[in-house]
């Protein structure tokens, strides 16, 4: 172990993501929508989930290996029992950067818990700020101002500064976008706008329901002017704006119409400890049974390496309406 890892396309592992349930208490009509996560839905049953013992035990190997960030995603991360108990178990780790993606409702409760754990940071996804339109995206009944506070309640326990994602779906929620960008100027909050992907095979993508993130900043700039700004580190997926009046910053994540896998060092573990290698991945590799049946850390550092030195994936790169009906893995189960 140690040498860094590098994949048939010269990438270095950097990231990891670690989904900790598929549960979530949203449907978010992009990403569990209701027909499909219904009440008969089948969710993985406890006893395939890894515990947090074996997750660290995979997160060291892959720290080892040069990971300097760890994001704990879902489904809803917060639903999982004594979430805390693992951050603090991460946020341990030399030289690591231990961050979580929430849809926010339960920060009201955990903000404080969360960050005496040593959470570094949170990422809170908000679709709209007018409250009808908020209730329609989250098909949960999810009013606006419960994720307003936990942004606040994020903010006052020093969680921030808050990354607030908004997926724009057009002619669904992009009449939010400038009461958003108004909303959080001067907020000290960085706004960003993901470009609605085709992920998993249930939400029913179409491009045209893809609203170009050069729209998007062509829309707000128009009303305040933006300037860019340069990346904070290459591979950065979010490409970064600010106002030229000083309100803060904001970000556009264009993996559809600028696709940015050429620099993609990210790798996710999922609830059952699959290890995938792309989001759009059709099929993980199996790590829970190795680790189930007793190896060693040798042997689940080669699997790790092995896994990384054979990828080769650059789904956005070549994405056509035809990959974009394949069966994939569901967002909401290995947690974007
Ligand atoms: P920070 O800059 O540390 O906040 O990390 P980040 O920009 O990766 O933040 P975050 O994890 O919130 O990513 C934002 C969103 O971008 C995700 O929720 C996904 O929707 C999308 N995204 C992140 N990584 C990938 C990726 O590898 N491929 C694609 N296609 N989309 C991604
Ligand atoms: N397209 C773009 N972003 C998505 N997310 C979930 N599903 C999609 C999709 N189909 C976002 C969530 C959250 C992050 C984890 O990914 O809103 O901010
Ligand atoms: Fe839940 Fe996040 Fe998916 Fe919405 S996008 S259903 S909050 S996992
Ligand atoms: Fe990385 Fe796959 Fe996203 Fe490309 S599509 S950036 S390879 S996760």
């Amino acid at each position: 172990a140690g040498e860094a890892l590098f994949d048939r396309r010269g990438r270095s592992v950097r990231d990891l993501r670690i989904s900790v349930t598929d549960r979530c208490n949203f449907r978010c009509i992009y990403c569990m929508p209701r027909e499909v996560f219904d009440d008969d839905y089948a969710f993985l049953p406890r006893r395939d989930l890894l515990s947090f013992e074996e997750i660290l035990r995979v997160a060291k190997l892959f720290v080892a290996r040069g990971v300097k960030k760890i994001r704990i995603t879902g489904g809803e991360p917060l639903l999982r029992k004594n979430v805390e108990r693992l951050i603090e178990m991460l946020a341990r780790l030399d030289g690591v950067e231990v961050t979580l993606t929430t849809n926010g409702v339960l920060l009201p409760k955990m903000a404080r818990s969360l960050k005496d754990a040593g959470l570094h940071r949170v990422t809170v996804s908000l679709d709209a700020l007018d409250d009808a339109l908020f209730r329609r995206m989250n098909d949960a009944d999810y009013p606006v101002g419960k994720v307003l506070e936990g942004i606040a309640a994020a903010q006052a326990v020093g969680l921030g500064p808050i990354k607030v994602n908004m997926v724009v779906k057009r002619g669904t929620n992009d009449s939010d976008i400038e009461p958003m960008a108004a909303h959080f100027r001067h907020s000290g909050h960085i706004l960003r706008f993901i470009e609605f992907m085709d992920v998993g095979a249930s939400n029913g993508w179409k491009m045209d329901e893809v609203l170009p993130s050069q729209a998007v900043v062509a829309r707000i700039d128009r009303l305040y002017p933006l300037e860019p700004v340069d990346p904070n580190y290459t591979g950065e997926v979010a490409e970064r704006w600010r106002y030229k009046d000083g309100a803060g910053e904001i970000g556009v994540i264009s993996s559809v119409t600028q696709a940015f896998c050429s620099t993609c060092t990210r790798i996710r573990l999922s609830t059952e400890g699959k290890l995938y290698t792309c989001l759009f991945a059709q099929t993980g590799h199996d790590l829970r049974s190795l680790l189930r049946a007793g190896a060693d850390d040798a042997a689940l550092d080669a699997a790790i390496a092995h896994v990384w030195q054979g990828r080769e994936d650059r789904y956005s790169e070549i994405r056509t309406a035809e990959t974009a009906a394949l069966r994939k893995i569901e967002m909401s189960y290995i947690g974007g």
